[in-house]
Formats: structure tokens, sequence, C-alpha cells
């Protein structure tokens, strides 16, 4: 039987169109939950007959009873693994350790440089010469759990943030279905803080070599 994803998303949502288009992530998508009404995420969800919910936070009383919502739908969704594809709440504790292992986030950084919401910006006021993208695991701090894969984006002397984001959102789209048909391969094995894929590579190789990340 194939996979249950959850993507869980608040905005654009390319990532999302990233991981519906891979022909073995994209089937297994059965559900796109996003905090956030407007987030043009649920348009492309709904458009490839993907069921679409708001959970939206000012209908509920605190940041637990957000948290059993979600719970309940991914109970009711029989999903096994969560992908947050520009999701812009921390996922709860309860919802990381009853997914624990099966949730991935990608960063548009190569953490554990520039974490947090600005992670280009940050960049690019810092002036690396590379950036990048990683895919991690998700644990209960942010941007921090084991890295998965990791892709190197070259800063260039006339960047600007939306330049250089739309380099980087080039390599999450790449990066991220690779990633995930990992983790749902059971291709992905934790030992202690590092992630290691199974066919042997280190991950540390993918941080490496531009491109080597996304290598089919
Ligand atoms: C991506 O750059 C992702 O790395 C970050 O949020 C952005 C979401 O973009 N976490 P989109 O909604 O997938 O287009």
């Amino acid at each position: 039987m194939d996979a249950r994803i959850a993507v869980l998303a608040s905005g654009a949502g390319s990532n999302l169109q990233a991981l519906l288009d891979d022909p073995v992530v994209g089937p297994c998508v059965v559900l796109v939950v996003s905090d956030n009404p407007a987030a043009f995420a649920l348009e492309r969800a709904r458009g490839r007959g993907v069921r679409a919910v708001v959970l939206e936070p000012a209908h509920y009383a605190d940041r637990r009873e957000h948290d059993v919502a979600l719970e309940h739908l991914l109970e009711e969704e029989g999903v096994e693994y969560v992908l947050l594809a520009g999701y812009m709440r921390v996922l709860g504790p309860s919802v990381v350790r009853a997914f624990d292992g099966r949730v991935l986030n990608v960063h548009p950084a190569l953490l554990p440089a520039f974490p947090g919401a600005h992670a280009v910006r940050d960049a690019l006021e810092w002036g690396v010469a590379v950036t990048g993208v990683t895919v991690h695991l998700v644990d209960e701090e942010v941007d921090h759990g084991p890295i998965v894969l990791q892709e190197a984006v070259a800063v260039r002397e006339d960047d600007d943030e939306s330049s250089l984001h739309a380099r980087v959102q080039e390599a999450e789209h790449r990066l991220y279905p690779h990633a995930a048909r990992l983790l749902i391969e059971g291709r992905v094995r934790v030992e202690g803080r590092r992630a290691r894929v199974l066919s042997g590579e280190p991950v540390s190789a993918a941080a490496a070599t531009p491109g080597r990340g996304s290598a089919p």
C-alpha cells in the first residue's frame, strides 16, 4: 500500500507543487493543511483533487487546542508522514512525538547556519559566498533535527533577496521530493543527531558537493 502523506503549508506552495509533481511522492499526498485560508497551496491541492483543510489558529483557544485539531485530522486521514513545506507555525511537541522520525522540513539555508524565518536575507546580509537548502527531520527545536540532504547554492555579487531566493527555491524543488522519497522508502536511518541515507552515502557528502544531494 502507498504511504499516506500530509503536507503542511502556509503560503505559495511551490514546494507542495514539486511534491505533487513527483511520480513517487505525489500520489501519496492525501491531505494538505494550512493555517492560512489565503494560502495558494490550498488551490494547488484542490486542483489535484487532494483534500485541503484550513486550521485557522484564531479559531482555537490556544496552541494546544490547535495541535489537537491537527492531530485528529492526521489520524482521521491515516497519515504516516508529515512534510512541512513553508509552514509558518512551529509543530507542537505532541505532534512531533506522535510522528517521530516521520516529519520533514525544507529550510532555505545550509543549517545550522541561518535558522529562522529570514534565512535567505540573513545569509545575504552576512555576506556568505555559499548558502543553500537543507531538508531535515523535525524534532522539538526549530530548524534543528537531523539533516537528510543538503544542496549548496552560490551567492552572486549582484544577488538581492529575491534573485537568491529564486535559485534557492529551484534547489528546494529538486531536493525536497528526493528526500521525501528516501523517507517513505525507509532509507533514512537516524543515528544520534545524524541521519544516514541507507545507500551508504554519508549525509555530509551531499553537503560538500553542489547538486550531489539531488542526484537520483
Ligand atoms: C521555502 O523557501 C521554504 O524553504 C521555506 O518557506 C518557503 C516556502 O515556499 N520554509 P513555498 O510556499 O513552498 O513556495
